[in-house]
Parts: C-alpha cells; structure tokens; sequence
C-alpha cells in the first residue's frame, strides 16, 4: 500500500543548527499515527518540514507518493493535510466564524465538513460563533484549531500537542473526538505526551531521541517493551 504521507531521511534545522537527522516515519491511508519523543526532540520540526514551514536540507517528503519537496506551505496545505499546530495559532482577531472559514475548502464528497457538521461536533463553537479568538479559553481555541483544519477537508489531519494545557475533562473531550474521527476513516498524525491515550488511539508509533527515529512499531510492540517510556520518554 502506498502511503499517504510518507517521510524519508529528512535533515532539516533552524540555521547552523541541524535538528533532524535522516528522520523517517509514514502513515498509511486510515491509520492513526504517534510521534512521541521528550521535549526538544524534533517532533513540531518534523511537522514543519511536512507542512513546508520549514525547508529541508535533504531528505524527501511524499504525498502519495509523489514529492512535495518543492510546494510552498499553503500548497501543502491544499493536498488535504490539515494542521492543528503546536499553541494552535488561532487568528486572535477574528471570530470563531471567521477563524473556521477563513481557510475552509469546500468537500470533494458530500459527506464532508461543514460549518454544521463543525458546530455539530463542538456545540460549545456554536455557541462562541461571534467570540473573538483572544476571548476563548485553551481548550475552545483547541477544539477552533481543530475545527479549522477540519474544515479545510483533509485527508490526513497532523496534530501537534492534540491535548497541551488543556484540563483532564478537555483531554478526555478531544480523545473521544480523535477517537470518533479515526472510526469515520481519517488517518491522523499526532503528538502528545499522553502515552496511555496515545496507546488507545493509534495504530503505529514513532519514538524520536535527537532528531531521528530510535523505535517505531505497534501498540502491543510498545506495551511489551518496558524499557520503551524509561529510556525515551520519561522526564
Ligand atoms: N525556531 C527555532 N530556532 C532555533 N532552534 C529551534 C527553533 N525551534 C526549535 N528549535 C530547536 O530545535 C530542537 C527541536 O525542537 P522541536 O520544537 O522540534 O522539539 P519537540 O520535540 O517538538 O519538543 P516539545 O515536546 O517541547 O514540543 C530543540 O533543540 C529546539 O530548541
Ligand atoms: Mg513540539
């Protein structure tokens, strides 16, 4: 099976500083992915070498096979990868309307997102329509920047922090929404420091230390390997 995305010995960094170093992982179409790794890992600097936010020294990006390399980032966005990005990045000026139309793409099958179907599934946006970003509480503006990737009809939605300072009630609401949209088909990539949650949710996970992939595998490989959360996660 071709990957949807797929990423391959990617070195990338911010000036003199390399901060990947031949990283590699894929997502399946319908799979649900982990990136987990400690603080300062590389994690967001591989989301922002996939969304072209970044640009890579070498290495490969591939939707579908295809390189992506050289699209520009608002052109990697329109392939049908959504971003709900690390501090979710709302626009603090517009409404919550606005923020989820302002990059919506309209569906390419009729079953796709809408405004409703957003609303639908977090009634409390609804309610905060006409609220301007800056007046949301984090966990409003996570379930904004979740719906505003939604709503650009993605094919693979890319979290980055999925739960991030929002509160063990909040958490538990964006689980179950992740978990929903998984069930409805949408292959997602997320990071997160939740290792139980993320065990539940995903189907392969990727271990970065330093910038490149030290373990990858499923759920039951990771739960069988004690070691896994001592050696490269635990604080
Ligand atoms: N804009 C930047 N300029 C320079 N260095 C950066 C920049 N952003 C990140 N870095 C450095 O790159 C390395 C990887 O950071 P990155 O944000 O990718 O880690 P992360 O795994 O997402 O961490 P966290 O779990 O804290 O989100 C770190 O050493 C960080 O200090
Ligand atoms: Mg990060």
């Amino acid at each position: 099976m071709v990957p949807l995305l797929e990423v391959k010995d990617l070195n990338a960094g911010y000036g003199m500083s390399q901060v990947l170093f031949d990283m590699s992982l894929h997502v399946l179409p319908g799979q649900c992915v982990s990136l987990q790794g400690r603080n300062g890992m590389g994690k967001t600097t591989t989301v922002r070498s996939i969304m072209a936010q970044l640009a890579h020294t070498s290495g490969q990006v591939l939707w579908k096979g295809q390189s992506i390399d050289r699209l520009a980032d608002f052109e990697v966005a329109r392939l049908g990868i959504g971003l709900v990005p690390e501090g979710r990045q709302i626009f603090p000026n517009l409404t919550v309307w606005e923020n989820l139309v302002a990059t919506a793409r309209a569906p390419k099958q009729s079953e796709g997102w809408t405004l409703e179907r957003v609303y639908a599934l977090f009634p409390r946006l609804a309610d905060r329509a006409k609220h301007f970003g800056n007046q949301l509480s984090g966990g409003e503006q996570q379930m904004l920047a979740i719906g505003r990737a939604l709503m650009t009809n993605p094919e693979l939605l890319i979290l980055d922090e999925a739960t991030e300072g929002l509160s063990p009630l909040l958490r538990q609401e964006i689980w179950q929404t992740l978990s929903a949209l998984r069930e409805n088909g949408l292959s997602i990539l997320v990071t997160d420091k939740n290792l139980k949650q993320l065990l539940t949710l995903c189907d392969h996970h990727y271990i970065v230390e330093k910038g490149q992939c030290v373990w990858s595998g499923d759920s039951t490989a990771f739960r069988a390997d004690a070691s896994l959360k001592q050696r490269y996660l635990a604080a």
